[in-house]
């Protein structure tokens, strides 16, 4: 059996691909080492029994990877990490409304507008507080509370308007002029890039790696009093959990690096429901971050195919669907490759 792993020669230190690879050698599998934008990639992958790829949440990943992983999986048949299910929805949390609503799944109560007006008429009946979110981005930095209708309709005006790049606010929120090297540096190109659109009509360069976000907005019902979420991700028949503590003094916990790894801390009805979705869905891979309801219910806030696999390993032990719990540490990668070649070899019994 061939494999075929997406590598680079400069990969994110987070990247799945090195230990995917130390679990495929230990299991005698032969690996292709290869860069999935390279030419002829798709002749090389046919030769293949599958086909992995860790693409992260940059613009420049989620454009390539879904179009090449749905050539590789759909037109030629060769199983892929991650499957269709598993990432249609990464890192837009617009997809996974309606991904989450159309299951009828736990979910925070959720709201999304392409069009001004309709957004508008919202606040006429809605309450405040609203979470408001970008559909794309990590680590709660495209995340705000807004308390009142006027600082909401200045969202709805920006997003319809204009346009919001991520990490361009909250704390992300780069000065526009600042007295270091490079900050001058970028000053001065600013003012070149203004005079370039004033004069020549050309648009200055975006000098920012995201893609402005526009023409939607995202709201959620602001949940109170949650001092952490958890997060549950289901590898396969694996359940792990922790829960994250918010940053102090601040309703958000995605990014504090707060973790709290005592399994007596998590709810298994959270277990159960990540467990139930995973399997519905075909999920090979999902961590599912919920918090609480005032009602005390939990609510799925978001899902993700990836997550930094150190954390999940450092977890004591796992779940399985009885809710039995399998004490050890797992690296996650080595759990995606044993259902991986197992997932395989199922198919070829078929
Ligand atoms: N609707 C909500 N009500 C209360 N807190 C929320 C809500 N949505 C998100 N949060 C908090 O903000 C954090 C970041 O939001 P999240 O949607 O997970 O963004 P990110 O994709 O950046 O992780 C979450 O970890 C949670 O603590
Ligand atoms: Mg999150």
């Amino acid at each position: 059996m061939k494999i075929a792993v997406h590598t680079t020669p400069h990969l994110h230190k987070l990247n799945y691909a090195p230990q995917w690879i130390c679990a495929l050698k230990q299991k005698n599998v032969s690996v292709l080492e290869c860069d999935f934008h390279s030419n002829g990639i798709l002749q090389k992958i046919r030769q293949c029994s599958g086909a992995l790829w860790h693409f992260f949440h940059t613009p420049f990943d989620k454009i390539s990877a879904h179009k090449i992983l749905t050539a590789i999986e759909y037109c030629m048949k060769v199983p892929v990490f991650p499957n269709f299910s598993s990432r249609w929805h990464f890192d837009e949390k617009t997809a996974q409304h309606y991904l989450l609503s159309s299951i009828e799944a736990p979910y925070i109560p959720s709201w999304i507008f392409w069009n001004k007006s309709d957004a508008l008429a919202f606040l006429d009946s809605c309450e405040f507080p609203l979470v408001f979110k970008l559909s794309v981005g990590a680590g709660s930095a495209n995340i705000i509370k807004l308390d009142t209708k006027k600082q909401t309709e200045k969202i709805i005006d920006t997003m319809f308007d204009k346009h919001l790049f991520p990490y361009s606010f909250n704390e992300f929120a780069h000065p526009a002029y600042s007295p270091s090297k490079s900050g001058i540096k970028r000053f001065v190109k600013r003012i070149t890039g203004a005079l370039n659109y004033l004069c020549r009509n050309e648009y200055p360069p975006l000098n920012n790696y995201y893609i402005p976000e526009r023409n939607y907005v995202y709201f959620q019902q602001y949940l109170p009093d949650n001092t952490h979420d958890i997060r549950i991700t289901v590898i396969g028949n694996r359940a792990f959990g922790f829960i994250r503590r918010n940053r102090p003094d601040d309703f958000r916990a995605s990014g504090s690096g707060l973790v709290d790894h005592n399994p007596k801390h998590i709810p298994l009805e959270v277990v159960q429901a990540a467990h139930d979705i995973s399997l519905k869905l075909g999920f090979q891979s999902m961590a599912y971050d919920f918090l609480k309801s005032p009602g005390g219910t939990f609510l799925i806030n978001e899902i993700s195919y990836a997550y930094k696999s150190e954390t999940v390993e450092q977890c004591p032990g796992y779940w399985d669907r009885s809710l039995r719990w399998h004490d050890g540490h797992i690296k996650p990668e080595d759990a995606h490759i044993a259902d991986f070649i197992a997932q395989i070899e199922q198919g070829r019994l078929q």
